[in-house]
């Protein structure tokens, strides 16, 4: 029998709105582990490791992390039966023999559980009772390893102030309908009138509704539902959320989106007031400057001992690669400056090599210690593990612990991405990529992945493709426009999108 505690959510309103999810990077072991190991911690590698998803809803999170990471073990709860069905479904489908997920109240989780090296609850904190805050807080304290690293995400202040307002209004409007879907609809209609007509003489209401409206009308209806209809959404301050965590028993170390602790975010004024502040205030100012609404918490024990002097030397065990891609802005010799969607650098000599093997590389990551491993030169091995170090707190790369390969050089008999052939094969248009990254494909994109399954060459591929374009059951386009192409033009059409679709990390080592 599972617990219902007294103020609650009940399962009934995940089972009549199911909630989809989608694979979240930042709450991903390989992420959680690099930050610890950026902060001097002894994270356990991602590779063989105990994994605990609280609120897993249908494994759009928990699964793919499951496939890409097959010697470590993988557990997901959810108290909405209607949710792990599905996600048992996926599981048996994959013939996955490391994931566990059941249907469960996280108040009823325990010591049978054992202890788990990464603890994972997103998109929950903020939306169930006290006591089932309590109780994910608690599980922290009870059922993470000694290294152990939790995350957990909730609504936050001051930003929820604003966004709170269109979540009341919508409250007060559908209070009387029970129907969800019906609520939704109401919903969605009192966001058009008040964006239509609204007047006031504070502009910053209008523009505070026709942001939120732009939003909400991209946004599904179950996160409309879940977000704004439900009866607890409760968002707390940073510096709530951590007193909690200390009253818990255990540390707050860091936040999953890393660089937005960095205070040189800030002008230099700003940054200066900050950089003097500790952490946790530094923290908690930077929302107050950012109207931050949303955070993604790292938690571990309070035995550990972080250190936020990130020493550059730490990147070494690491994986690091290209955000996006580099382009050169101007090249003289060896001193060329790149630029990105996160900013510019310039390197030179003997840096320059390293930034090229990067963009070359793009967009595997290549471990830290293999990129340094031809500089013998201590002094230029620093330069570079400063330059790389900087580079990630702009935005420039990303680092990782210990990830799943993926190809991008084809063989004759390429193997998509055993999860991502899943969903393609199950009609979704989004599907995840081997670094945990949703992609949305084109039609003819999911019909490589979902045929390109190791048993086939990309011409066998075209001539199916082929085949069924000829039944009339499948139609190739191009943005948006139908195309007739005959078998040649298709095998040209199927090798470059197989070599695009490599890029997104979708095919197999
Ligand atoms: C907003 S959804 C988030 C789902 C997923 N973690 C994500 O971020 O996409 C909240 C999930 O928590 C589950 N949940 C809420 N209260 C729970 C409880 N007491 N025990 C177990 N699951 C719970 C719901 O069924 C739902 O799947």
């Amino acid at each position: 029998m599972s617990t219902v505690s007294p103020v609650q959510t009940s399962s009934d309103s995940y089972n009549e709105v199911p909630y989809p999810g989608a694979a979240f990077r930042n709450t991903h072991p390989c992420h959680l582990g690099m930050i610890a190991h950026l902060l001097n911690l002894h994270p356990t590698t991602p590779q063989r490791c105990r994994v605990l998803e609280l609120g897993c809803s249908m494994g759009a999170n928990l699964i793919p992390m499951a496939v890409g990471l097959p010697n470590s073990e993988f557990v997901g709860v959810d108290f909405a039966e209607k949710q792990i069905e599905v996600a048992q479904k996926s599981v048996d489908a994959l013939g996955l023999q490391n994931v566990r997920v059941e249907t469960k109240s996280i108040l009823d989780i325990d010591d049978s559980f054992g202890t788990f090296d990464y603890i994972i609850c997103h998109g929950v904190y903020s939306w169930v009772a006290p006591d089932v805050q309590e109780k994910i807080l608690q599980i922290g304290a009870e059922n993470l390893s000694e290294n152990g690293i939790m995350c957990v995400s909730y609504n936050t202040y001051p930003g929820w102030h604003f966004r709170g307002v269109v979540r009341e209004m919508m409250r007060y409007h559908t209070e009387n309908i029970a129907s969800p879907a019906q609520k939704v609809i109401q919903a969605r209609g009192l966001m058009k009138f008040l964006e239509d007509h609204s007047r006031s003489k504070l502009e910053a209401y209008t523009t505070l509704l026709k942001e939120e409206a732009e939003m909400l009308a991209k946004s599904d209806n179950s996160y409309l539902y879940h977000e704004h209809l439900e009866e607890v959404n409760e968002p707390l301050y940073f510096h709530q959320f951590v007193k909690r965590v200390d009253q818990a028993g255990l540390r707050y170390l860091a936040d999953a989106a890393f660089q937005t602790m960095i205070a040189q975010q800030f002008d230099d004024e700003a940054a200066e007031i900050l950089r003097n502040a500790p952490l946790l205030r530094r923290e908690q100012y930077m929302d107050f400057l950012r109207n931050r609404m949303f955070r993604s918490s790292l938690i571990c024990h309070q035995s550990q001992s972080p250190n936020y002097n990130v020493d550059a030397t730490n990147l070494l065990g690491l994986h690091v690669g290209l955000r996006n891609q580099l382009r050169t802005v101007s090249e003289q010799g060896e001193t060329v400056v790149w630029e990105n969607a996160s900013g510019r650098m310039t390197t030179e000599f003997p840096l320059t090599s390293i930034f090229r093997r990067l963009s070359n590389s793009f967009p595997r990551l290549t471990r830290v210690d293999d990129l340094l491993s031809d500089t013998t030169d201590n002094r230029v091995r620093q330069t570079a593990l400063d330059a790389l170090l900087i580079g990630f707190v702009r935005g420039m790369f990303t680092l990782t612990l210990d990830p799943p390969d993926f190809a991008l050089e084809l063989n004759e008999k390429p193997k998509s991405s055993t999860y991502a052939r899943f969903q393609a094969s199950s009609g979704a248009a989004k599907v995840t990529n081997l670094m945990h990254i949703d992609c949305v494909l084109q039609p003819q994109q999911r019909f490589i992945i979902e045929h390109l399954d190791g048993s086939r060459t990309l011409d066998e591929v075209a001539e199916l493709l082929h085949e069924e374009c000829s039944n009339g059951r499948f139609k190739v386009s191009r943005e948006g426009e139908d195309l007739a192409p005959d078998l040649e033009e298709l095998k040209d059409i199927c090798k470059t999108e197989a070599k695009r679709l490599a890029h997104f990390a979708l095919f197999e080592e």
